[in-house]
């Protein structure tokens, strides 16, 4: 065999290989193997030195054209090669773009963190500061020090959640510091007033927690909402003033409002206080239970007892406070006749506000 003939065998070889080649890597070691420094084309080159004068332009001019074929196949097979590899990479990212979202549910503020948030911002329009309190509190500050007797029903195991349990015997209990779940906001009054010095106009929104079986009107565990005020010259009026303003400002100025006696432990004298029915408007139906008035919230002067367990002057200053439940007044508000559909967390219920 001539050295053409070398050549173009060998050309022949190469470009089937290179046909043969499936992947990019495949053709690199293809063009490595024969025009690579050790590859099959570039080692008959160096043997072109030795041939014979006439024989070497003829063998120089094949083998330019070989290795040029070569390049010329290499170069299309990788385009091709390349090609597939980005079509292949192109339908494995695929996005189906028309292909529906998944819809994530947009939350809201809970109804009655809604109701609450309004009746805040109505105090704090005029001038009271929002504050907070324990859920679990000690016994002194949900009972004694709100001048609670020893034997006030409310401190009985069957209404109260007692977190330490000392074996119910009041006698022994008495005086010490045990644990419970907070029955009403109130004892935030007298985290306050030990803090600081009147004047105090301050308003209470947290979780309470009682004794009680759910069931239309009565849950475990409710919003309440305090107010407090402590300040020179604080009159029962200046609190029937406020009431009223609030009330009216809540469930519009037509309703009616009046203030029934009452007693809590803490406030002397007591009142709770009623609006008009918005249903009848005060003529007595069945959502007023044929009264005319719907019961919204408790209230009275701060009794001097409990100034004395903060040391405030109840020569110098007077005071008053009220507590009302969030869930009562949302139910009200939106006539919803069952309060346990604001704590079952029923979407369809929710979204509704
Ligand atoms: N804490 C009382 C209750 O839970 C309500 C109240 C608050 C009454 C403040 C008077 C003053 O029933």
């Amino acid at each position: 065999m001539t050295i053409t003939e070398d050549l173009r065998a060998l050309e022949a070889e190469a470009v089937a290989a290179i046909g043969a080649a499936e992947t990019l890597e495949a053709l690199e070691s293809v063009r490595i193997g024969y025009l690579g420094k050790k590859g099959s084309l570039t080692a008959v080159l160096r043997g072109l030195g030795g041939l014979s004068a006439e024989e070497r332009p003829e063998a120089g001019r094949v083998s330019n054209e070989v290795r040029r074929s070569l390049e010329t196949a290499i170069d299309e097979r990788h385009a091709l090669l390349a090609g597939a590899a980005h079509a292949t990479r192109v339908a494995a990212d695929a996005v189906d773009v028309t292909l529906p979202g998944r819809r994530h549910p947009v939350g809201r503020q809970h109804v009655v963190h809604q109701v609450v948030d309004e009746i805040a911002d109505n105090f704090t329009g005029l001038g009271y500061r929002i504050a907070e309190g324990p859920q679990v509190e000690l016994d002194y500050y949900n009972f004694t020090a709100l001048n609670h007797p020893p034997d006030h029903p409310a401190r009985a195991l069957q209404d109260t959640f007692y977190v330490r349990d000392l074996s119910g015997d009041r006698a022994a209990v008495e005086g010490e510091s045990d644990v419970l779940l907070r029955t009403h906001t109130s004892p935030a009054q007298v985290h306050i007033m030990e803090a600081q010095k009147p004047p105090i106009y301050v308003i209470v929104p947290g979780k309470v927690y009682r004794r009680d079986v759910a069931d239309p009107s009565h849950s475990p565990q409710f919003t309440q909402i305090e107010g407090l005020v402590v300040d020179e010259g604080i009159t029962f009026g200046d609190l029937k003033g406020t009431l009223e303003h609030f009330l009216h400002e809540m469930f519009g100025p037509d309703r009616r409002v009046r203030l029934r006696p009452h007693f809590f432990p803490f406030t002397e004298p007591s009142a709770e206080v009623d609006v008009s029915c918005g249903i009848c408007g005060g003529e007595g139906c069945r959502s007023c239970g044929g009264e005319g008035w719907l019961e919204i919230l408790g209230c009275g002067m701060v009794d001097p007892n409990v100034f004395g367990y903060v040391g405030i002057d109840p020569e110098r200053y007077t005071g008053f406070a009220f507590g009302m439940g969030a869930e009562r007044i949302a139910g009200l508000k939106y006539g919803v006749p069952d309060l346990r559909l604001f704590t079952e967390g029923d979407t369809r219920f929710l979204h509704q506000f």
